[in-house]
């Protein structure tokens, strides 16, 4: 598969859900370049995937804009997929056949299909199970396939929104490792959300901390750490520290005001992201 990635652009992203409703988030402004891994992390309920919905093109905004190669977002397209927290498998269709689904809508030959979907299954390391039905596979091993299925298309963006959090802590791992060294493999870009601090110091090239109602993006953390990634290695662990104390920060931070690279004037923030790490050291 080639290596591909694409060029993010949010710009003044403002969201509500109704007239009635509270802004969901207010004047978010990100930019991400081809190949980055990014995690958005924040408290339940601070707007992250509203955010990401919008993103994906699943849900309208309010106002400002999401520019993904400078062409504003308007709509769903494979090549930006997006993974749930759910896998969404269908249940009477074998492994292959559920990798290969949107392949065969797409009115793709067999052949084709069945090379392509060989490919993704080697990706996610479940070549052995493509006969196998989507019932009699693990928690872990379904979400596998969801991945498989999402990276068939060739997407240039992977968008995942808290896709691990039902799984147990050492399938998790396995995952969060194996996600970040595809995207890296592809050269494609991912937009995670979560509410883990260690998921994001282990996947992300910039974790940006989202707090507030409306909700904000209040910092943005260069996350400079060798691969693969490791909890008990200290670089790691100094990093997580770091994230936790700017995540408390932004929790007891008064409601609208902001910390890290983000102006509180409701300014576009300079996104100059702080750095942690080992390679500045270097
Ligand atoms: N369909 C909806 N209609 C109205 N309000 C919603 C809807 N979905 C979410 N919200 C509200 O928008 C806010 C942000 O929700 P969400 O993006 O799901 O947050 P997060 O993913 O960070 O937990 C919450 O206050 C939530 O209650
Ligand atoms: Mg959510």
């Amino acid at each position: 598969m080639a290596v591909r990635g694409v060029n993010i652009k949010i710009e003044d992203l403002t969201h509500r859900y109704s007239s009635r409703s509270p802004v969901t988030f207010d004047k978010v402004n990100v930019e991400a370049q081809a190949g980055e891994a990014l995690v958005i992390i924040g408290r339940s309920g601070c707007g992250k995937s509203t955010l990401l919905h919008i993103v994906a093109g699943l849900l309208g905004k309010t106002s400002g804009s999401v520019r993904l190669d400078d062409k504003e977002v308007t709509g769903p397209s494979s090549r930006w997929v997006m993974m749930f927290q759910a896998p969404h498998l269908f249940p009477w269709m074998k492994v292959s056949q559920n990798v290969g689904v949107g392949l065969s809508f797409a009115g793709w030959p067999e052949k084709k299909i069945r090379e392509r979907v060989a490919e993704a299954l080697a990706l996610v390391h479940l070549e052995e199970y493509a006969d196998n039905n989507v019932q009699d596979l693990s928690g872990g091993q379904q979400q596998r396939v969801a991945l498989a299925r999402s990276l068939v298309m060739e997407p240039e963006l992977l968008l995942l929104d808290e896709p691990f959090s039902a799984l147990d802590a050492f399938t998790r791992a396995a995952l969060q490792r194996d996600v970040r060294s595809i995207g890296k493999e592809l050269g494609i870009n991912l937009v995670m959300v979560t509410h883990d601090i260690d998921e994001a110091v282990l996947m992300a090239d910039r974790a940006l901390v989202m707090a507030g109602a409306p909700g904000k993006i209040v910092h943005d953390l260069r996350v400079d750490l060798p691969d693969p990634r490791e909890r008990q290695d200290p670089a790691v662990q100094a990093t997580r520290s770091r994230l936790m104390q700017i995540f408390h920060d932004a929790a007891h931070a008064p409601s609208g005001s902001s910390s890290g690279s983000e102006a509180d004037n409701g300014d576009p923030p300079a996104t100059e992201p702080e750095s942690v790490g080992i390679k500045q050291h270097v």
